[in-house]
């Protein structure tokens, strides 16, 4: 039997993917403002990238009006911003695509400025990020972490329940799944490692406590949409926004073998080598490969991202290491970035200076490599 390829079909929960090339989830920063919903640019964008039977994963989304460390992040918490990702859903559906939405709270990963009422933004504990790392303040100036506020014991039900009323409004705008997003030195990252969570009551402490956020919040995306439409995002040695576990092995051990038993629609890597790609272009050398040293303790289907190309996505998956490859950076420059992988065509380089912000320059401009052909 031949090995797998990244153009073979996949199976994730109760949909059949035609190809493993998967759009990574992206923060752009061009929600519409004030109501930080996603807006017709928003839905062209995530039309141009969607492939029959493709999967997209869409850029992560604050659950709360507390979850936010950017500006222009589109949120899923208002009826607003519910219709307005109905038309990116739609979009992507008239196109044949699939398509989950990234559920997220930054933590101590913001700063007082994007908080209701200019509070403290709010945290596992009250221990700030490193000074070396720089904080964004709303109006754009670059300043140190705040000290976060510690979420009392009773409030974390009640975070809780924010992910589950967010994976509500994820079903009512019509998308195919929710992801956690569980990387990145965000809130749910900040509850599993102990550089962030020094807590003393049963979201704190020993390993299996840490892991219960991370538990619990995916169990109230399963009671809604059932286990296989749900997947979790992890980024075990990443280091991205002042995270990074001394000894990662036991407490993403646990982690990892815990949501197995739930049978997940997937586990999503982010590949220790590209950890804070966000920010620049990294490939840390000397760093363990996520997918190869958790692949055994996951039975189901596993999403592997970062630095990966044509090449390395194929051999990832012919050797087994992963079932589908997440593309970030290649698929904002190459909005037909599967077939052009498939048909070994080159690929655009991407422009970093249109990230984050702005309108449709680096953003729905990138052509597709047959109208470069044509031009
Ligand atoms: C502009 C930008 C925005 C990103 N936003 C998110 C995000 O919202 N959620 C997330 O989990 N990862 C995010 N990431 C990480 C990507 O999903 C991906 O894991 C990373 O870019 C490595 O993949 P690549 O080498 O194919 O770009 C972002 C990365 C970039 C470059």
């Amino acid at each position: 039997m031949n090995p797998p390829s990244l153009f073979d079909p996949l199976k994730i929960g109760p949909y059949e993917l035609k190809h493993r090339v998967v759009m990574a989830p992206l923060t752009r920063m061009r929600a519409s403002r004030p109501s930080l919903a996603p807006r017709p640019l928003n839905a062209e964008y995530y039309a141009q990238r969607a492939t029959p039977g493709g999967l997209i994963i869409a850029e992560a989304s604050p659950v709360v009006a507390t979850g936010f460390g950017n500006p222009g992040v589109p949120g899923i918490y208002t009826e607003t911003q519910i219709a307005g990702w109905r038309e990116v859903v739609d979009a992507v559906h008239a196109k044949g695509g699939f398509i989950f939405l990234q559920i997220w709270h930054v933590g101590r990963v913001s700063h007082s400025s994007f908080q209701p009422s200019g509070a403290l933004p709010v945290a596992p504990s009250a221990v700030a990020i490193a000074p070396e790392f720089r904080a964004m303040t709303a109006d754009g100036k670059v300043v140190e972490y705040e000290t976060p506020r510690a979420l009392e014991t009773g409030e974390v039900p009640l975070m809780v329940e924010a992910y589950r009323q967010a994976a509500k409004n994820a079903l009512a705008a019509g998308f195919d799944g929710v992801e956690i997003h569980g990387a990145n030195g965000y809130l749910v990252e900040q509850f599993l490692q102990s550089c962030s969570n020094v807590r003393a009551d049963q979201y704190g402490g020993s390993i299996e406590n840490r892991v219960r956020f991370l538990m619990e919040v995916t169990q109230a995306a399963i009671d809604v949409w059932g286990a296989n439409r749900v997947g979790v995002r992890l980024s075990p040695y990443g280091i991205a926004n002042g995270s990074g576990e001394a000894d990662p092995m036991p407490l993403y051990s646990h982690a990892i073998k815990s949501l197995d038993r739930l049978g997940l629609a997937y586990l999503h890597f982010i590949e220790p080598r590209a950890s804070g790609t966000g920010r620049a272009d990294v490939d840390w050398k000397n760093v363990p490969s996520a997918m190869v040293l958790y692949r055994s303790m996951w039975s189901g289907v596993l999403i592997s991202a970062g630095n990966f190309v044509g090449e390395s996505a194929q051999s990832a998956i012919a050797e087994g290491h992963a079932d589908a490859i997440a593309f970030g950076r290649y698929f904002i420059s190459n909005p037909d970035l599967p077939r052009r992988l498939q048909r070994g065509y080159p690929l655009t380089p991407y422009n970093r200076a249109t990230f984050y912000g702005g309108e449709e320059k680096g953003y729905t401009d990138y052509p597709g490599h047959d109208e470069m052909a044509e031009a």
